[in-house]
């Protein structure tokens, strides 16, 4: 009853309709916070506009679960400063207060006018529907999947290719991407539900269009959901009609303008350069103290007049106009008490007069005072990237509980250091194209066990990067290297493998790579090499599988097992004898998979052993039948490291001699051969540049008579392109400052920490 009441008075006070047009919002919580048997949920709103922004939100409660509704009052965030009004955004922010009893919340607000639209569309509701059960994974209230868009979203008609919408879920689940059941969905534009990425799908329509979306989170992991009055529910993940654990929705336009002669980046649209972060970061910022975010951009013909932002209340921006068409901004905030643990949504586009940059979005979370400064550099070889941390400035740091991106690679360690080494394309290492950088990045991450009920040790977060000018393609050095395979584990140090197709039976003339794809007829005798180098000398090399698949992914279901368990699977295949521990040589007969495929890759499992280690994997040899629970012989052996090697491109017995050079390997001519589009990052990468573009001048001379504009696979093999390299991948030794953080999962280690001190 009393609720009731309070909410139409509420209704009273803001009245149902805004006055001024729609241009869309979104919605951002805090977690639930538990008070003396109440739930205080605030929601922070951002709203978009044009001239103005001041319109005060009115969200009702749903089912009058809500004791009280305390609206702030509505400050703006940014603004259009090159006189044109075309922006402005504000936020506001709302707290319900609701008795624990309730296991849902539900909060909307609504208006009759968005602004007008090719759609036709006119009344708007903004929703959020939370479930109030603690999650069995993290002891806590679900956190809503985080998002937001700038206000003004506009791209010439014929340079519309992509929105990347944001879409981070603080606890790790997945997040989905649709359309709203109301929503009109405007003409030629699709979603991609998974990476929340608005696309075309035919030439979209010049003019205003209306986009309704919602965000939903579903757990990854089964769970159990647990509410105030005892009962639960159980989310499993294989149900895939299970109710999502937060719906959030986001509105926003997308203005299409008349086409420009020229799409390309950096041309009149602004492109994004290295020192901006990366889209779907995560940032750290603590209370108190002055949070910063640096952006630069370029457009050649056209200049950069502002930057347009959504952020939190009372963020400021300083924009500089640079050299060269250049601009930078920086964003300043400094979070209160109030803001720790929040994490807060922050996009930008950088403004010509006539179009803007891609929009970038970062998710910022809000710590205590807990963040260490640890010293720590990063080596960049033309082949390998290595990370070195200083103990002595960390302290506290447990190097044994220490992981990469990709969990099978950990570190090592001296008396004073950490140390982790790894190729580009090892150990989770992930390529991003920065515009003017190509960058290699991975981190550094502490783990727990699974055993472990409390936490004692400090959480670890520390990225790490190699960035190339992109003057020299990295990404033909990337696939160049494919063979080079580097791994650090901590009892083992690093170590690394080449994997190589050699020419006949002796094994030392090795297909070099720029004759990759490698031609093979059916049948031919193929003679592989696989050599294990590392920092210890008595260690021995296990091939636990080997198998070949029609493309690079080693999980293609499409496959055919030559090595399985340590058994030999194909009866042409025979193991060369070696006296060197380290090294493993076969030869197979070539085949090819049935139906349209020409090309094969072989991708080994391999591990390396001390040797004399009688329970270790390499002197079990051939199981027949592998005992799953089998105990690693921890400090005796690695763990099994993928390594692919390819591809095998099968020519029929009738193609002409003259194309085949001598040994039966052709040198192929074309420039981007399938191998090269290693992942969507390298995909995207590849759009961009043409060799012309990518090698100075000079290279594309001295590269060989008759090859010019050729493959860059053999121009990089010239000597040439070799010292080129050497001499840019020093000039780019990048030294980065780390941040160790115990950011928590975070937080509740940490609370449950003085828990047990204060209780014990
Ligand atoms: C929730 O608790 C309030 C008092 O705290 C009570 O008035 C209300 O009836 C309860 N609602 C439900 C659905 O149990
Ligand atoms: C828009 O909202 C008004 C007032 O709530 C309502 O009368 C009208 O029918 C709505 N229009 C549409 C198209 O839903
Ligand atoms: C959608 O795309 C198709 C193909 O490009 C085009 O023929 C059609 O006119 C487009 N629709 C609109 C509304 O622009
Ligand atoms: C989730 O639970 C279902 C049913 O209890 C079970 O079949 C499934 O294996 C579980 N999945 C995971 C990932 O634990
Ligand atoms: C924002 O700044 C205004 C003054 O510009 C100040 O009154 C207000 O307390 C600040 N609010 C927050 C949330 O920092
Ligand atoms: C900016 O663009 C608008 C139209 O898009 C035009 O009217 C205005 O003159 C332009 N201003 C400048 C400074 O180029
Ligand atoms: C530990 O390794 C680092 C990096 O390789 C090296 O600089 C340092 O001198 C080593 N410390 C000792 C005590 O060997």
């Amino acid at each position: 009853m009393e609720a009731g009441a309070i909410i139409l008075l509420l209704f009273a006070l803001h009245g149902t309709a805004s006055a001024s047009s729609f241009y869309g919002g979104s919605i951002s919580f805090r977690a639930p916070k538990e008070k003396a048997g109440t739930y205080q949920v605030t929601l922070h709103h951002r709203q978009n506009g044009r001239g103005s922004c001041s319109d005060k939100p009115s969200f009702q409660c749903d089912g009058g679960v809500c004791t009280s509704l305390d609206s702030s009052e509505v400050l703006l965030t940014d603004q259009d400063s090159m006189g044109q009004d075309r922006w402005c955004q504000s936020e506001a922010h709302t707290t319900a207060t609701l008795s624990t009893n309730h296991s849902s919340l539900s909060l909307r607000d609504s208006g009759c006018c968005w602004a007008s639209n090719v759609e036709g569309k006119t009344n708007w509701t903004s929703s959020v529907e939370l479930d109030l059960g603690t999650r069995s994974d993290t002891q806590e209230v679900n956190s809503c999947p985080v998002t937001t868009t700038v206000s003004s979203l506009r791209f010439p008609q014929n340079c519309f290719t992509r929105v990347r919408l944001l879409a981070h879920d603080p606890d790790g689940d997945k997040v989905r991407c649709r359309f709203t059941k109301d929503a009109t969905v405007p003409q030629n534009f699709t979603l991609d539900e998974t990476t929340c990425t608005l696309m075309s799908s035919g030439q979209v329509g010049v003019n205003v269009h209306v986009f309704e979306l919602m965000l939903e989170d579903f757990p990854t992991k089964n769970i159990t959901l647990t509410y105030a009055d005892g009962t639960t529910v159980t989310r499993e993940v294989s149900n895939v009609n299970q109710p999502s654990l937060c719906k959030v929705k986001l509105q926003f336009t997308v203005e299409i303008l008349s086409p420009i002669p020229n799409c390309e980046l950096g041309h009149v649209q602004p492109m994004f350069l290295s020192a901006t972060p990366s889209h779907d970061d995560v940032l750290y910022a603590t209370v108190g103290q002055t949070f910063q975010i640096y952006a630069q951009a370029q457009a050649n013909h056209a200049s950069i007049k502002d930057f347009q932002v959504s952020g939190p209340r009372n963020i400021t921006k300083v924009v500089k106009e640079e050299n060269f068409g250049k601009a930078s901004m920086t964003l300043r905030w400094t979070p209160l008490q109030s803001d720790v643990y929040r994490f807060i949504p922050v996009c930008f586009t950088a403004e010509t007069n006539e179009t803007q940059s891609e929009m970038r979005c970062v998710v910022v979370m809000v710590t205590q005072a807990t963040i260490i400064q640890g010293k720590a550099s990063v080596q960049c070889l033309p082949n390998k990237m290595t990370v070195v941390l200083e103990k002595a400035s960390m302290p506290g740091i447990d190097e044994n509980f220490l992981e990469l991106k990709d969990s099978s690679c950990s570190l090592t360690s001296n008396s004073t250091h950490i140390m982790g080494t790894m190729s580009f394309s090892t150990c989770g290492t992930k390529i991003e194209d920065k515009g003017d950088f190509i960058i290699f990045q991975n981190e550094i991450n502490s783990f727990e066990l699974p055993t472990e009920v409390i936490v004692r040790r400090k959480t670890v977060k520390i990225g790490f990067s190699c960035q190339f000018p992109k003057t020299i393609s990295i990404s033909s050095y990337f696939s160049l290297h494919k063979s080079d395979y580097i791994f650090t584990e901590s009892n083992f140090g690093s170590f690394g493998y080449t994997f190589e197709i050699f020419r006949d039976g002796n094994f030392s003339n090795k297909v070099p790579a720029k004759a990759y794809p490698v031609e093979v007829k059916l049948l031919q005798t193929i003679y592989m090499g696989i050599q294990a180098q590392s920092e210890l000398s008595n260690v021995q090399v296990f091939v636990e599988s080997c198998k070949a698949t029609p493309d690079d992914n080693p999980d293609n279901s499409l496959s055919y097992n030559l090595i399985q368990n340590g058994c030999n699977k194909d009866e042409t295949l025979k193991v060369y004898r070696s006296d060197d521990p380290t090294s493993f040589k076969f030869e197979v007969q070539a085949f090819k998979f049935t139906g349209n495929y020409d090309q094969v890759y072989i991708t080994c499992s391999v591990i390396l052993c001390e040797i004399g280690s009688p329970f270790s994997r390499c002197a079990q040899g051939c199981l027949k039948e592998p005992s799953r629970r089998r105990k690693r012989a921890v400090g005796k052996e690695t763990v099994g490291h993928s390594i692919t090697q390819g591809p095998l491109r099968f020519v029929s017995q009738a193609v002409p001699e003259v194309a085949v050079d001598e040994d039966d390997v052709m040198i192929m001519n074309d420039v981007m051969p399938d191998v090269m589009i290693k992942s969507n990052t390298a995909d995207v990468m590849m759009e961009s540049y043409t060799p012309a573009e990518v090698f100075p001048p000079t290279l594309l001379r001295k590269a060989e008579p008759g090859e010019e504009g050729g493959s860059i696979r053999e121009i990089l093999n010239t000597n040439i392109s070799t010292i080129f390299f050497a001499t840019a991948f020093l000039v780019s030794l990048v030294v980065m400052a780390v941040v160790i953080r115990h950011f928590s999962i975070k937080r509740r280690a940490d609370d449950r920490k003085s828990l047990l001190v204060s209780g014990w």
